[in-house]
């Protein structure tokens, strides 16, 4: 029986020398120290002793149990040890190695355009909103009181995802979740994406931006729009700026208007750019906010009247800069995005 114990002990320290892991450690705990291991199998068979050597190797198998055990607590704290070092060296970050060649983005022209937008109009007390790009039909058409027949409607102009939820056309829903969620008054403008099954040209994207404008409060009226519209246009492109409102027809205003601007190539003198008009065409879309899409929203149409006003930020930002093709500011060419 000592020469067990002691063999056991031998093979026990050899196999902890050879290169195990923590895993192997744990099993080879097991197998000599557990329960139904290797020591305990040994000390089963004490009782065929002799009464004098039952004492001695008792008290051998006890040493031999603290050896094993001495020796796998040690192993295991130098395994964790080197474990430990290892992820260390692993994770060090080396702060030497060169990333002068690493290409960096630059900010788009559309972004710069619409917080250029979105500040003027902070700086006329009005508040940015943000909508979901994803709609529903009730907040893109109907609440904007969209005839059913209306051909913006249709499948072959409109994204849809299902029959309730579409791609918006326009930021325009994002008055209705505003008036919804604050009441009256109310001073907002909202820019983002917006979706219209349209073919890819010079000046056309299915996927393009507006920003949109919402002011409802006691005596609003037309002259209020067109003073601040013609604020932010003088603000934006400068003073000698002018704008001319023509008549149009939108749903959700009554009365409505597109507006043209002076056109920024020649100020007005007539050019290739403004087919000799002087004016740059359609540059917003506005008007009185029509009194059955605030009573829609649960604003009192009787007390409260609002002006509403959209603009193509693609649009402006290609007047602005001078940009030919409205393809340049999708295919984030980094040599076409860093001269802006
Ligand atoms: N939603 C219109 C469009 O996409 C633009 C527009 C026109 C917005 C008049 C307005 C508005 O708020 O009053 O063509």
């Amino acid at each position: 029986m000592k020469e067990r114990l002691e063999a056991l002990r031998d093979a026990a320290f050899k196999e902890i020398q050879d290169n195990i892991d923590l895993n192997e450690l744990e099993e080879l705990r097991v197998k000599f120290l557990g329960k139904k291991g290797e020591i305990t199998k040994i000390l089963r068979d004490m009782g065929k002793l002799s009464a004098e050597m039952r004492p001695v190797i008792g008290q051998m198998a006890n040493e031999v149990r603290a050896d094993l055990e001495n020796k796998i607590n040690e192993t295991k704290e130098i395994l964790k040890t080197k474990a430990k070092e290892q992820r260390i060296d692993s994770e060090t970050i080396d702060i030497t190695v060169n990333t002068k060649d690493i290409k960096r983005g630059h900010r788009h022209p559309l972004i710069q355009t619409a917080e250029e937008l979105e500040d003027l109009f902070i700086s006329m007390g009005f508040s940015v909103v943000t909508g979901p790009e994803i709609e529903t039909v009730e907040n893109n058409f109907d609440a904007l009181n969209s005839p059913d027949n209306h051909p913006s409607r249709d499948l072959s102009d409109t994204f849809y995802i299902n029959d309730e939820l579409l791609l918006r056309t326009h930021t325009s829903p994002v008055q209705i979740r505003s008036m919804k969620k604050y009441g009256a008054p109310l001073r907002i403008v909202s820019a983002g994406r917006t979706f219209r099954y349209d073919d890819v040209d010079d000046t056309h994207s299915p996927m393009f931006h507006q920003l949109e404008g919402l002011v409802v409060d006691e005596n609003i009226s037309m002259a209020n729009l067109i003073h601040t519209l013609d604020i932010f246009i003088k603000e934006l492109f400068g003073d000698d700026m002018k704008t001319r409102y023509r008549p149009h027809h939108f749903p959700f205003t009554e009365p409505s208007a597109e507006v043209d601007v002076t056109c920024i190539e020649c100020r007005g003198e007539g050019c290739p750019a403004c087919n000799f008009t002087g004016w740059s065409m359609e540059l917003l879309g506005c008007g009185m906010v029509h009194p059955q899409v605030l009573e829609n929203c649960g604003i009192d149409s009787e007390k409260y009247t609002g002006f509403a006003f959209g603009m193509g930020i693609d649009r402006i930002a290609m007047v602005k800069y001078g940009i030919k093709d409205i393809r340049l500011l999708f295919e984030n060419d980094n040599r076409f995005l860093e001269q802006f």
